[in-house]
């Protein structure tokens, strides 16, 4: 039963309180709810709001897409509900793979880690070929160096990462700097959005608003079809409630990311509290956000005659403002800057607390003395991802990193009714209200759009857990400090 071993939470809060071990330096406390919050809005609000809200109101939800935005917000405020919950009272740098440890057990954990490595790494790198595309846009740069097409290594995308790599391990503080300039920049560009769109809205656009439901015809066949449909012959229709349901999956995208808070519980001066403040104002800022800029949007233009490619700025050319689309622009190039970086953070504590624990070599822990982060395998991993983002087109990748949130989401809202049996005395700052049936609504929530992805992603996603699964059979299973220390009792 040994894959199932658990992690005794005084070990976990032990070793995250410790200043490092055997005299080794430790992270260091330096963040506060500001900061947190700058690092969950740096990694939430990307591309998803500028580029799939006019996609699904189009074809799937008219003006209804500004429900499916509120709806995906429920549902990512339910999964934030539990993270926050186990981060304030399990503040550690691997967040969901640590609570699993601490309840699933062993293969659980790793799982989730190896998942979670999964997602920023190659949130990281999807991100960077989208960065190096608008920078060619913007600056007219070659193609070949710095696009998609006929291009053999993306030169853009090396250098942004390797860039922000550095600015990572330099130090948390550094890129918590970093990441507040590009969020204030961001966030302040939507709330002009919505001000200055909200002029020209006009009420006819938004009736009906929820358009009456038809069949979607066509479709995607094979292991390009939703899980659902090879499923359960769920055949998928556009518009009406189901419509404004299936793109509440897809806009689902724009809110993953906000876990990446949960990873700086070692690095927070007072993460007791500023978790759940980090956690739970990340997704109300962006949930209202996404909300003003989707209603503005379907307010403006008929949903029918929305751009499909960058549907602010052609809704804005349209009434003749077209100085907005290099504002989208703007916000755009400074989110994904931000979503790059947070996700670099993210991956070297989620890498951090793997090692720490053995299930990777522990000698890649180690944290600088004066950046105070795990500067070896941030660098390590940077320099995968670069390579990654360098020589691969990853854009078919995307829904990977959305596969990879959610199973998270389903493992930490499962773990939070787990240790409530488990450690029922556990000091815990922040409670999920109405346990287990909030927790559990949110697992189901989770894994129905889980289900809403293609076949092929799931395929993705077993190939990149059967690797995962050899290395802990290889190595992890038998070297880890779990295992050692059974290993010395029994001799
Ligand atoms: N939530 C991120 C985005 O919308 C991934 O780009």
């Amino acid at each position: 039963m040994s894959v199932l071993r658990t992690k005794p939470i005084s070990d976990v809060i032990a070793q995250s309180e410790a200043d490092g071990e055997d005299g080794r330096p430790g992270l260091k406390r330096r963040l506060g709810a500001r900061d947190l919050t700058g690092f969950g809005i740096g990694i939430v609000i990307g591309t998803g709001i500028f580029t799939l809200t006019g996609l699904e109101a189009r074809d799937s939800a008219g003006p209804g897409v500004v429900i499916s935005f509120a709806i995906a917000g429920v549902v990512a405020l339910l999964a934030a509900l539990c993270y926050a919950e186990l981060a304030s009272s399990v503040p550690a740098a691997g967040s969901a793979y640590t609570y699993a440890y601490a309840t699933m057990g062993e293969i659980v954990a790793w799982i989730i880690g190896w998942d979670l490595l999964l997602e920023f790494a190659l949130g990281a790198a999807v991100v960077a070929r989208g960065w190096s595309g608008y920078l060619a846009e913007l600056f007219d740069l070659p193609v070949a160096w710095f696009g998609e097409e006929g291009s053999v290594v993306n030169l853009g995308a090396i250098g942004i990462v390797l860039l922000l790599g550095v600015v990572a391990i330099i130090g948390v503080r550094e890129s918590a700097r970093v990441t507040n300039v590009l969020v204030l920049v961001k966030v302040a560009i939507c709330v002009f959005i919505v001000i200055a769109g909200a002029f020209f809205v006009k009420a006819a656009n938004l009736t009906p608003f929820v358009p009456p439901a038809e069949p979607a015809g066509g479709g995607e066949g094979g292991i390009k079809q939703p899980v659902t449909q090879a499923l359960f012959g769920l055949e998928p229709s556009v518009f009406g409630f189901v419509g404004v349901l299936s793109a509440a999956a897809v806009v689902f995208f724009a809110y993953t990311g906000f876990e990446a808070v949960a990873n700086l519980g070692e690095e927070t001066r007072r993460p007791r509290r500023d978790l759940t403040l980090g956690l739970l104002g990340t997704l109300l800022i962006s949930t209202v956000l996404y909300i003003g800029v989707s209603l503005v949007l379907v307010g403006m233009v008929p949903y029918d005659q929305i751009d499909r490619g960058a549907p602010i700025a052609a809704a804005f050319e349209a009434v003749g403002a077209s100085w907005a689309g290099i504002l989208v622009s703007i916000a755009a190039v400074a989110g994904l800057t931000s979503v790059i970086l947070v996700d670099l953070v993210a991956m070297g504590r989620i890498g951090f607390a793997i090692s720490r624990d053995g299930l990777i070599p522990p000698s890649v822990a180690t944290i600088h003395p004066r950046w105070g982060t795990p500067y070896r395998i941030s660098a390590v991993m940077t320099v995968v991802v670069a390579l990654l983002a360098g020589f691969l087109p990853l854009s078919a990748l995307a829904d990977l990193v959305s596969i990879g949130a959610l199973c998270a989401f389903v493992l930490v809202s499962v773990a939070v009714p787990i240790l409530r049996r488990k450690r029922p005395e556990l000091d815990r700052p922040f409670k999920v209200p109405f346990n287990p049936v909030l927790p559990i609504v949110s697992a189901v929530a989770c894994l129905y759009l889980m289900l809403n992805l293609s076949v092929e992603t799931w395929l993705r996603f077993g190939a990149w857990m059967l690797l995962g699964a050899i290395i802990y059979f290889g190595y992890g299973y038998r070297r880890n400090r779990l295992a050692e220390r059974e290993h010395h009792a029994a001799g």
